[in-house]
């Protein structure tokens, strides 16, 4: 159902397709072996505009361990871009070579673009400070893996609600599921922005906060995210911004017994390092989570079957 697709914001998949991956994905991380040629002779292209860890890597071992393989770059000073090609020309010229397309760009709506010029799939891996779909479908298997249901849910977002991408595919995404209120923490000037508001208006109910210890004991997910210093423009601002929130030990003792802390990662100080050991803290186990969906993707964008 999926072949073909393109996945540029989560939206663009509906509920029951998302839990097609979902269930995908649950079945390969039961028994990854049965997955491990389904691939073969396929070929992604994994291009990264901009820095990664966890997506690039999970994005290139998902596919390694279908057995496919994967070409691209890390660094775009390594590719024509410097040379000045334009975004368009490379587009056209990869597809060409490979069966799926993964994207990373500082600059919002590039995904989007790439799509219209691409003969193969492309996947959206983070386009500036606007989405973020595949840490969405992670996110969303890590509620799954950890809540049992994607309904009846406090969440609380907090920190750099205006920069930060994996929010705003994540906020977008949870507004579908019912029964669903979120927490937006923030100092007022890193604060949701309207056009995301505007969108979930009437879906969800929301209340805006600067302060952590008055909602922590409400929530059943707190989503941190880092301040995202490469998006600002003045660095003064960036410095007395960073550390506004900071989630310790004493703070978790404010936290239902049964809330999860997830964050998409990197993290930088917003999450003391004496909350790892909580058995609260997923945020290792989200990351991990992340490869498989990627996986499920993959193979649902290929068209790809488990031949038994
Ligand atoms: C996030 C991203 O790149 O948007 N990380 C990720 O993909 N796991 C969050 C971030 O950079 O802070």
């Amino acid at each position: 159902m999926l072949k073909g697709r393109n996945l540029i914001e989560p939206t663009n998949f509906t509920i029951e397709e998302l839990d097609e991956i979902f269930r995908l994905a649950n079945d390969i991380l039961r028994d990854e072996k049965k997955y491990i040629d389904v691939c073969h002779g396929k070929l992604m292209a994994s291009l990264f505009y901009e820095p990664s860890t966890r997506t690039k890597f999970s994005f290139d071992a998902a596919m390694y361990r279908l057995g496919g393989n994967v070409l691209g770059f890390s660094d775009p000073t390594t590719s024509s871009a410097s040379k000045g090609e334009s975004l368009a020309d490379t587009t056209i010229v990869t597809s060409n070579y490979v069966d799926l397309i993964v994207c990373r760009h500082p600059r919002e709506g590039t995904a989007q673009l790439m799509s219209e010029y691409s003969s193969v799939p492309v996947i959206n891996a983070g386009d500036g400070g606007h989405q973020h779909p595949t840490q969405t479908l992670t996110d969303l298997l890590t509620i799954q893996y950890f809540k049992h249901d994607f309904n009846n849910l406090k969440i609380g977002v907090c920190g750099d609600l205006v920069f930060g991408r994996t929010i705003h595919s994540l906020v977008r995404a949870m507004s579908r599921y019912e029964n669903i209120e979120f927490e937006f923490i923030s100092p007022k000037e890193l604060s949701m922005p309207d056009y995301i508001k505007e969108e979930i208006e009437g879906k969800v109910r929301y209340h805006e906060t600067n302060s952590l210890d008055e909602v922590i004991g409400d929530l059943d997910v707190l989503y941190m995210s880092r301040v995202q210093r490469e998006r600002f423009v003045n660095e003064e601002e960036y410095v007395r911004l960073k550390d506004y929130f900071i989630l310790n030990k004493e703070k978790m003792e404010m936290a239902k017994d049964d809330m999860i802390v997830m964050h998409p990662l990197p993290r930088v100080n917003e999450i003391a390092t004496d909350v790892d050991s909580d058995k609260r803290a997923v945020y290792f186990r989200q990351a991990h989570l992340g490869m498989y969906v990627r996986m499920a993707l993959i193979m649902k964008l290929l068209g790809v079957e488990l031949n038994d």
